[in-house]
């Protein structure tokens, strides 16, 4: 499924941008080994947003030249593993990062290429906790405020840095091109205008991740090559009206590419039903390894791994074992009558789950297996 998920963006990818236009995954959503072979396999680039996503990748034998690194607040050792390991990009959050990455550089006698990312303050009307591309935000930096256009200025200036494009993250679980459409005009009005005011031609533009997967069945199936065909569209007419080269594009889609590739298997512990109130469901995991739901009230799809044919008579709560009341995987859902050692599957948990996970109360976190042609393999070792 990860490969299928990789191969229908680089075929769109080759359908509808032009030579240089890369996937590239945002490795945040699953980060270990085995995922950066694949995308070295795939021939994706990545996405890394800490010198850790960095090693890992590096480790995976991932190749350095397409690599991009992100974050808001790169630390030196950061700035000087990705400097030092020769890495394709660093996409620079704000000016502080600029004068750094400069210094950086400098002494390591070396150009670095970088994007800028600029925040072109569309709200795509998702979740608010991951909703980033807003201008009142700790990611990059505002177009609207004349900030970008004074950030692009002094990225120019500096003698060991390469602007090649901007970049533009407007958020997550995104089902259409619209929002993305509406990020391309603001993008390429703002470089209009740079082109004007320095003579700078942006040769790419990054317009991040973002498409959206189905974790309930009423959610909409997203046409993901339908979206990116309408996007290149979109862009190649905003180019022409502009007369401005069409650029390379990059998006990163992370969640898209992993999501639908994952599930989580519980033990159950028990049922606990509070009479007059409500039963829960005990499992041998929960909010260490799946935040999602204590953080952001996700939705996800739970089913009785171990009794898929029984009734689902049982409204219930599945709960997780840190001794926290918020610690639920999810509410109010219909399963069988479970019972101790029964498994329980959460579906969907591909992405931000095992990224996520935490050792709170000193859980270990679970094992990955990874699971093609009826073999299974454990690619991440249970924690003891
Ligand atoms: N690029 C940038 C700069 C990002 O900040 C993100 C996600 C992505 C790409 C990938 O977005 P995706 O295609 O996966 O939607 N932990 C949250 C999501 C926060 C993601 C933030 N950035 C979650 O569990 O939903």
């Amino acid at each position: 499924r990860i490969r299928a998920n990789c191969r229908m963006y680089l075929q769109a990818f080759r359908d509808h941008f032009g030579p240089g236009s890369l996937p590239l995954y945002a490795s945040k959503a699953a980060s270990f080994k085995q995922m950066y072979r694949i995308m070295a396999e795939e021939g994706m680039g990545v996405d890394v947003v800490s010198s850790g996503e960095l090693y890992t990748a590096l480790s995976a034998g991932f190749p350095a030249e397409r690599i991009y690194f992100h974050g808001n607040c790169k630390t030196d050792a950061d700035l000087a593993y990705g400097v030092s390991q020769g890495i394709g990009f660093f996409v620079a959050d704000n000016r502080e990062e600029l004068l750094a990455l400069e210094k950086t550089a400098a002494e390591a006698n070396v150009t670095q290429k970088i994007l800028l990312r600029v925040t072109p303050g569309i709200d795509p009307h998702t979740l608010q906790a991951i909703n980033t591309g807003r201008i009142d935000c700790q990611f990059g930096v505002p177009i609207e405020t004349g900030q970008a256009a004074r950030f692009v200025a002094d990225a120019l200036s500096r003698k060991n840095l390469i602007v090649e494009g901007f970049h533009s993250h407007i958020g997550s679980q995104i089902f259409e091109a619209e929002p993305f459409c509406d990020a391309v005009d603001i993008l390429l009005d703002f470089a209009q205008a740079m082109r004007q005011a320095h003579g700078f031609v942006a040769e790419t533009l990054n317009l991040g991740g973002g498409f959206g997967v189905r974790y309930l069945e009423s959610d909409p199936v997203v046409d993901i090559p339908g979206n990116i065909r309408a996007l290149a569209q979109h862009l190649r007419q905003g180019c022409a009206e502009k007369d401005y080269p069409v650029p390379k594009v990059l998006l990163e889609p992370g969640r898209s590419i992993v999501a639908n590739a994952g599930l989580t298997l519980y033990r159950v512990g028990g049922i606990k039903t509070i009479e007059g109130y409500r039963s829960y469901v005990t499992v041998n995991g929960g909010m260490t390894d799946n935040p999602r739901y204590a953080l952001y009230k996700a939705p996800y799809t739970v089913v009785p791994a171990s009794r898929m044919n029984d009734v689902r008579d049982l409204t219930c709560t599945v709960a997780g074992r840190c001794c926290e009341s918020g610690d639920l995987i999810q509410e109010n859902i219909q399963l069988p009558e479970m019972q101790r050692d029964d498994l329980l599957a959460v579906l969907t948990t591909g992405a931000y789950n095992f990224t996520m996970a935490s050792n709170y109360n000193r859980i270990g976190r679970p094992a990955v297996v990874f699971v093609k042609d009826g073999k299974a393999r454990v690619v991440v070792k249970r924690e003891t």
